[in-house]
C-alpha cells in the first residue's frame, strides 16, 4: 500500500469511531425519548380506555359486557397491530361506530400519539416483527 493509501485509511478509521459513537448515542436519546412518551401514553391509557380496552389492552376492560354494540377490541391482536400510525391516530381522534368514543374534545394530539407510542411497545408494529 503506498503512503498515500495508509494516510487515507487511517484518516478514514479515525472519523468512523466518532460517527458510530455519534450513531449510538442519538440513537439513545431517541429511544428514551419515544419511552418518556409511552409512559405519559400509558397513564393516559389506564385513564381514559382501559375501562373499555383492558389495563392490558387486551379488550377486557370492566365495561366492556355493558356495552350494547361491538365489544372493545383487543388491541393486541393483528387486526390493530397492522394498522398504520396515521389510521390509529384517526380511530382515536374520531372514534368509530358507536362505542369507541371520539377523544377530540378530550385528549391533545400529542396525547394521543403518546398513547398510540404505549401501544406499540405493548405490541410492536406488524412490519417490524421478524417472521
Ligand atoms: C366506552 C368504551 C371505550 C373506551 C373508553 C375506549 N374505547 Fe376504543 N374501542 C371501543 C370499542 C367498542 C371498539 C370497537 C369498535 C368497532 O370496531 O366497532 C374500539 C376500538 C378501538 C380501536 C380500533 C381497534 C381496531 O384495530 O379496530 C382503537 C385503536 C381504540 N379503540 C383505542 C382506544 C383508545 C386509545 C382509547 C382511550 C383514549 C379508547 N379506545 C377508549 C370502546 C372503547
Amino acid at each position: 500500500m503506498s503512503i498515500d493509501g495508509i494516510f487515507k485509511n487511517t484518516y478514514k478509521w479515525k472519523l468512523t469511531f466518532p460517527m458510530i459513537f455519534l450513531a449510538i448515542t442519538v440513537f439513545a436519546m431517541l429511544a428514551s425519548a419515544d419511552q418518556k412518551t409511552a409512559i405519559k401514553g400509558e397513564i393516559t391509557f389506564i385513564e381514559h380506555c382501559a375501562e373499555c380496552h383492558g389495563d392490558k389492552g387486551d379488550g377486557q376492560g370492566s365495561v366492556g359486557p355493558y356495552l350494547e354494540g361491538q365489544r372493545p377490541t383487543n388491541l393486541l391482536d393483528e387486526k390493530t397491530r397492522v394498522r398504520s400510525d396515521q389510521d390509529l391516530f384517526k380511530i382515536i381522534r374520531y372514534g368509530i361506530h358507536i362505542e369507541m368514543p371520539s377523544w377530540e374534545d378530550v385528549l391533545t394530539d400529542q396525547e394521543i400519539s403518546n398513547v398510540i407510542n404505549f401501544l406499540r411497545i405493548l405490541v410492536p408494529p406488524f412490519h417490524l416483527v421478524p417472521d
